[in-house]
C-alpha cells in the first residue's frame, strides 16, 4: 500500500461536511448505554440498534465519513441478511474497526493506565482489512490530577499508539491514533492544555520514531476543556480558542485531517466548540467530529429498544448528524436547534 492509498482514505474519513460515527462500543459500554434504557444487551438487540444508525440513509449519506465498529459488529448481519458492512458501504462511508483492547493499569504508577492490544496485531489487521475495514482506532487513555500524568504513562502510550499506527499502514489500513486526556476530573482548562500539549508532543515524536507517515493518519484528540468536576468552567469560546492553540502546536500540517472524540460532553456543546473552531479561519488540517455519545445519546433515548420507535430514532440520530456536518464546516448556529 502507498502513502497515496493511504492519504486517499483518511481524506475520505475528514470529507468537508462530514465526519465519523465512532459507534466501537465494547460489548461492556453497550450493555451500559443500553442499562439507561432498560434494554437487555442481547446480540439481537446490540445488532438492531446498529441497524437502525446505518439505515439513517440520509444523515449516512449526507454526513457521516466512515463508521467505527466493534469486533462483534464488523461481523454481524441485518435482520434481512446483508451485512452491516455492506449498509455502511452502500451509505458511502468507510467502514473502520477498533482494535485495542482497552487500558490496563500501569505498573509503578498508581492511577495511570497503558493501553493493551499490539500481540497479534499485524494478523488481526490482515482479517479486518479482509473483513472490508478501511482504518482502525486505538484509545490511550490519560488521565490528569495535581501528581499525573507521568512521563511513564504519556512514553508507553504514544509509544503503543506509534507501533499502532505502523501496523495498521503496514496493512494497508489508516490508523486513528486517539490520546484521549480524560476530562472526568477537577482540573481547570489551563490544566488539560498542559497534559494535551505534552501527550500531542510525545504521540507525534514516536510517530517519527516508528517511521509512521502522516498523509496516511487521522488524529483524534480531546479537545482542551476544563475538567468536569472544576468548579470554573471554561465558555465555549475558551475551549475553541485553547484547542486550536495546542493543535498549532503540535500537529504537523501533513495530518490530513483531526476528527474530535466527544469525551462526556453534552451534545450540544460538542457541536458548537466544533463550529467555533472550523469557524475561526483557515486552518492547516480538517477539523472534524469523530464522536460516540455526542451523536448517539439523543437516538439511543428516541428508540428505547423499541421496534416501533425505529424512526424516532433515526430523526434523533439524522438531526445531531446534520448539527455536527454543520459544525465542521463552521456552519452551525444555536437556533438551528431550537428550531428542530
Ligand atoms: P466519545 O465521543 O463518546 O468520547 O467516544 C468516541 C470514542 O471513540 C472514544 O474512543
Amino acid at each position: 500500500m502507498t502513502i497515496d492509498k493511504l492519504n486517499e482514505i483518511a481524506n475520505r474519513m475528514v470529507a468537508p461536511g462530514k465526519g465519523i460515527l465512532a459507534a466501537d462500543e465494547s460489548t461492556a459500554s453497550i450493555t451500559k448505554r443500553f442499562e439507561s434504557i432498560n434494554l437487555e444487551s442481547t446480540e439481537n438487540n446490540r445488532r438492531d440498534y446498529r441497524e437502525m444508525l446505518f439505515r439513517s440513509t440520509e444523515a449516512m449519506k449526507s454526513c457521516v465519513s466512515g463508521v467505527i465498529l466493534f469486533d462483534e459488529t464488523l461481523r454481524q448481519k441485518a435482520a434481512d441478511g446483508t451485512p452491516l458492512v455492506k449498509l455502511i458501504k452502500d451509505a458511502g462511508a468507510v467502514p473502520g474497526i477498533k482494535v485495542d483492547k482497552g487500558p490496563k493499569p500501569l505498573p509503578f504508577s498508581p492511577g495511570e493506565t497503558v493501553t493493551e492490544g499490539l500481540d497479534g496485531l499485524a494478523e488481526r489487521v490482515a482479517e479486518y482489512a479482509k473483513l472490508g475495514a478501511e482504518f482502525a482506532k486505538w484509545r490511550a487513555v490519560i488521565d490528569v490530577n495535581d501528581q499525573i500524568p507521568s512521563y511513564n504513562a504519556i512514553n508507553a502510550n504514544a509509544q503503543a499508539l506509534a507501533r499502532y499506527a505502523a501496523i495498521c499502514q503496514a496493512g494497508g489500513i489508516v490508523p486513528i491514533v486517539e490520546p484521549e486526556v480524560l476530562m472526568d476530573g477537577a482540573h481547570d482548562i489551563d490544566r488539560c492544555a498542559e497534559a494535551t500539549e505534552w501527550a500531542l508532543k510525545e504521540t507525534f515524536q514516536q510517530l517519527y520514531h516508528a517511521r509512521v507517515a502522516l498523509e496516511g493518519i487521522v488524529l483524534k484528540p480531546n479537545m482542551v476543556i476544563s475538567g468536569k468536576k472544576c468548579p470554573r468552567q471554561a465558555s465555549r469560546a475558551e475551549v475553541a480558542e485553547k484547542t486550536l492553540a495546542v493543535l498549532k502546536r503540535c500537529v504537523p500540517a501533513a495530518v490530513p485531517g483531526i476528527a474530535f472524540l466527544s469525551g462526556g460532553q453534552s451534545s450540544q456543546d460538542a457541536t458548537a466548540h466544533l463550529h467555533l473552531m472550523n469557524a475561526a479561519g483557515s486552518l492547516p488540517w480538517k477539523l472534524t467530529f469523530s464522536y460516540g455519545r455526542a451523536l448517539q445519546a439523543d437516538a439511543i433515548k428516541a428508540w428505547g429498544g423499541k421496534p416501533e420507535n425505529v424512526t424516532a430514532g433515526q430523526r434523533a440520530f439524522a438531526h445531531r448528524a446534520r448539527m455536527n456536518g454543520l459544525a465542521a464546516t463552521g456552519r452551525w448556529s444555536q437556533d438551528m436547534e431550537t428550531a428542530a
